[in-house]
């Protein structure tokens, strides 16, 4: 069986280049532009890799939705296995592909899609078989952790480090989705569908952004509550249903993601019978990333099968997950969930009691509409 790569940017061609070098056959590379050091292997036509009988696994590194949904459908209908790295796709088709690859018996892998280099969602998976996922938890952006860990260590201000980050090629090209964390968001969904063996989308996840986040607040929450500060992703059963949501969050110093540095990501599952598992590593980037896509497709060539199993439905209860949020604001309505209010000139310092994350949301669309640069960060409890 051989393989072909579809786009030959950042992930394609490091998976290309972690393929070739190991000695595994990939025969076509597809891109829109030319590259000499390829030769024959690159093709700008997918019909030469559609209708070649002897490539058996395809894996998409092109990114967006519509090319790359296409190519992916019609790979899956001629009954050829798909690795992909496009979280976009991943979580915008889901249902949809699952459906496309059991029919054709054939396997959709997208562990490089959530975790970038990290084997995180394969090994989810595998726990998954013979345990119950609690909780799913962590850093899935570099771009957010390199910025907290500069403003933190190295006193940058967060415009400095977010310039910084560009610079590295760690954001996104509009960097929207990592400050305002769609890209959390959809890794969120995607680790949840597997920890929950279920269907979720990314608008099920309730998202505030690390934009308004100050060097001020770092300040405060370290002095008033000994705590630092993580951009951190959640996926956590809660009474009949899971709650979905990404927040700046109030750590304490000496826990594992407080010491997460750079671009770094680490996640953990919470299984009832494994405990807490820890996964750490490089989320994006040419090699991690590539090497990710190609593990993938390696299983597969050595002839890895599919673990199926009918995704359940799972409600989507952020009503039901509670927890103490600091916030920073100049809005003047109080709300009644307020515990203590301190007071520095204009800027209201808030602790709130116990409150669900659906209500802090809430609260959120009404404090930015009086002060646009309103934060808050839920407080993450003291491990037992
Ligand atoms: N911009 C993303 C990050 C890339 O910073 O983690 C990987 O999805």
């Amino acid at each position: 069986m051989k393989m072909a790569i579809l786009g030959y940017g950042v992930v394609g061609s490091g998976a290309y280049e972690v393929l070739t070098k190991a000695g595994y056959p990939v025969k076509r590379v597809l891109d829109i532009r030319p590259h000499a050091e390829l030769g024959d292997v690159l093709t700008m036509n997918f019909d030469d890799i559609l209708h070649d009988d002897e490539i058996g696994i395809v894996a998409e590194a092109i990114g967006g939705l519509s090319a790359s949904y296409a190519f992916v459908s019609k790979a899956l209908a001629a009954g050829k296995h798909v690795v992909t790295s496009n979280k976009h796709l991943v979580c915008h088709y889901y249902r949809e592909l699952r459906e496309l690859a059991a029919k054709n018996g054939v396997m959709l892998r997208f562990t490089s899609s959530a975790g970038g280099g990290i084997p995180w969602l394969y090994n989810l998976k595998r726990c998954v078989r013979c345990d119950r996922i609690e909780k799913v938890m962590g850093i899935l952006n570099g771009t957010t952790n390199f910025i907290l860990d500069a403003m933190i260590r190295d006193g940058r201000r967060f415009d400095e480090a977010l310039s910084e980050a560009q610079r590295l090629g760690y954001a996104e090209a509009n960097p929207s989705a990592d400050i305002d964390g769609n890209d959390v968001a959809r890794k969120i969904a995607i680790s949840a569908n597997i920890a929950f063996n279920t269907v979720v989308s990314e608008e099920m996840v309730l998202t505030f952004g690390l934009r308004n986040f100050r060097k001020s607040d770092l300040a405060y929450v370290s002095e008033k509550f000994g705590r630092t500060v993580r951009y951190l992703g959640y996926g956590a059963r809660v009474g009949e249903g899971i709650a979905l949501f990404v927040e700046p969050t109030l750590i304490l110093p000496d826990s594992l993601e407080a010491n997460v540095g750079k671009n770094n990501n680490m996640i953990s599952l919470f299984g009832e019978v494994v405990g807490r598992l820890a996964f750490y590593g490089q989320g994006a980037g040419k090699y991690p990333t590539g090497l990710s896509l190609a593990q993938d497709m390696i299983d597969i060539y050595n002839g890895a099968t599919a673990y199926l199993y009918e995704p359940e439905e799972v409600t989507v209860d952020n009503g039901a997950y509670r927890r103490k949020y600091f916030i920073r604001t100049k809005a003047q309505t109080p709300f009644d969930f307020y515990d203590h209010v301190d007071r520095v000139g204009d800027v209201s310092y808030i602790v709130t009691r116990e409150i669900s994350v659906a209500e802090m949301h809430d609260a959120a669309h009404l404090l930015l509409e009086e002060d646009a640069d309103s934060f808050f960060a839920g407080f993450e409890p003291q491990p037992d």
